[in-house]
């Protein structure tokens, strides 16, 4: 366990989990705390601060390549609630030169967000917390379903009603956790798992809570040691804590001094829900919510992103972009990668191809410069959407042979 809470919720043992949390904005600095998820002062999204980790990064890369490879770099916990999550591929696209893709569908439960669960759940476990609860489009549902049902604790989702891909549903209701459909869209069910995360026995996993992005943060650490330090990380947005995740990674690795040169970051919008891209496009100094968003991608239908602060510094301090892509984009990107590379994303997840294509097309990533794009779900998680242009040939076996002449070999 982590120590008994004092009466204002921190922990006795001060240095327990390793790390301080600092406030965004005004950088007040606080004792590690499982329960403090914003600023006391100014109501201001916290970062979990490390002093220097004490690490070598050739002994840490002997161990086998998974989320707690890096544990001197995540919170410190005594026994982490784990489905060996992380470890996902890093694959050269045969589209484009230079660019590879990091697969984040092969998680165990099929997206990147168990990178950040096995964290917050362990948290939540060794905090004492009897139940946990998110808000959710359908996938950190999943993963917290899974990681819940593991640690044994109860898990409550939030889900906005109508618009959650099957896969994900199913997955939820397999894992056993009570679902509470939400009349209305995601940014409503978020802020009633805000609402209710503050009375501090139920424990929220949504990425408000500073400590579930530390697990997202090792996609970066995997990229560095499969590839090295690219020139451009391209990732879909939603709430936007997987690109702040990231790119607090690169920073870390910096401080390490292992990547000099850090990558431009750019985060990827569907365009009928990008309260980021729509507002940085039009050079605005921050976004410009959207009170009903809309798109094909549910998984990154989100007008209020919560961690918009975050994500908006990442791109500014990288000297990236935020961009658009449209429906017909992301579903023409879905199709594309998986029948060029056999890669199988769902919408959200192939949004970030959708990007990348555009800013080749534009001349803002060059062809020779490494790239690095997350596809962050796989296909299974939105079966409907795979099933477009779904197409079956019905012929007797002469029909058949006829049919494939082409792929015989005469002679
Ligand atoms: N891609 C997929 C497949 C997602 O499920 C999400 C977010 C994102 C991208 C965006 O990541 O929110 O960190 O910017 N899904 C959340 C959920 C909102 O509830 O599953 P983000």
């Amino acid at each position: 366990m982590l120590g008994e809470r004092d009466e204002s919720g921190n922990w006795g043992e001060r240095d327990e989990i390793g790390n301080k949390l600092i406030c965004i904005n005004c950088e007040t600095v606080f004792e590690p705390n499982p329960w403090l998820f914003k600023c006391p002062k100014c109501g201001s999204l916290l970062e979990v601060k490390y002093s220097e980790a004490k690490l070598s990064w050739d002994e840490l890369r002997k161990r086998p390549l998974r989320v707690w490879r890096y544990k001197e770099l995540l919170p410190r916990v005594e026994n982490p609630i784990s489905l060996d999550e992380g470890g996902t591929p890093l694959i050269r696209s045969n589209m484009f030169n230079n660019v590879y893709i990091k697969f984040e569908g092969t998680n165990p439960t099929g997206s990147f967000k168990d990178r950040g669960m096995t964290v917050a759940i362990t948290i939540a476990k060794e905090a004492g917390a009897k139940s946990v609860i998110v808000a959710s489009t359908g996938n950190t549902a999943a993963s917290a379903s899974a990681y819940a049902a593991r640690a044994g604790l109860q898990c409550y989702v939030f889900l906005p009603q109508g618009a959650v891909a099957q896969g994900k549903l199913a997955q939820v209701s397999l894992h056993g956790a009570k679902i509470i459909e939400i009349q209305g869209n995601f940014d409503k069910a978020l802020q009633m798992v805000i609402d209710i995360a503050n009375n501090k026995t139920i424990y929220p996993l949504n990425s408000f809570n500073p400590w579930r992005l530390e697990g997202q943060k090792t996609i970066t650490f995997e990229i560095y040691d499969q590839l090295g330090c690219p020139e451009w990380v391209v990732v879909p947005v939603g709430n936007a804590g997987n690109i702040s995740a990231i790119w607090k990674g690169f920073k870390e690795l910096k401080t390490l001094g292992l990547c000099n040169k850090l990558p431009k970051m750019v985060g990827v919008q569907a365009e009928g829900a990008s309260p980021l891209a729509t507002a940085w496009m039009k050079k605005l100094e921050g976004p410009l919510f959207v009170e009903n968003p809309e798109t094909i991608a549910t998984a990154i239908r989100i007008g209020k992103p919560v961690n918009w602060p975050k994500a908006w510094k990442a791109i500014k301090e990288s000297g990236g972009l935020f961009i658009t892509v449209t429906d017909h984009e992301i579903m023409s990107a879905q199709k594309l990668l998986a029948k060029k590379d056999g890669i199988g994303a769902e919408p959200a997840g192939a949004a970030s191809i959708a990007g990348l294509k555009k800013l080749i097309e534009q001349n803002i990533i060059n062809k020779e410069e490494l790239t690095v794009v997350i596809v962050t779900g796989h296909a299974l998680k939105d079966p409907s959407s795979a099933l477009d242009g779904f197409n079956i040939i019905k012929a007797n076996q002469e029909e058949i042979l006829h049919l494939m002449k082409g792929d015989f070999n005469e002679g």
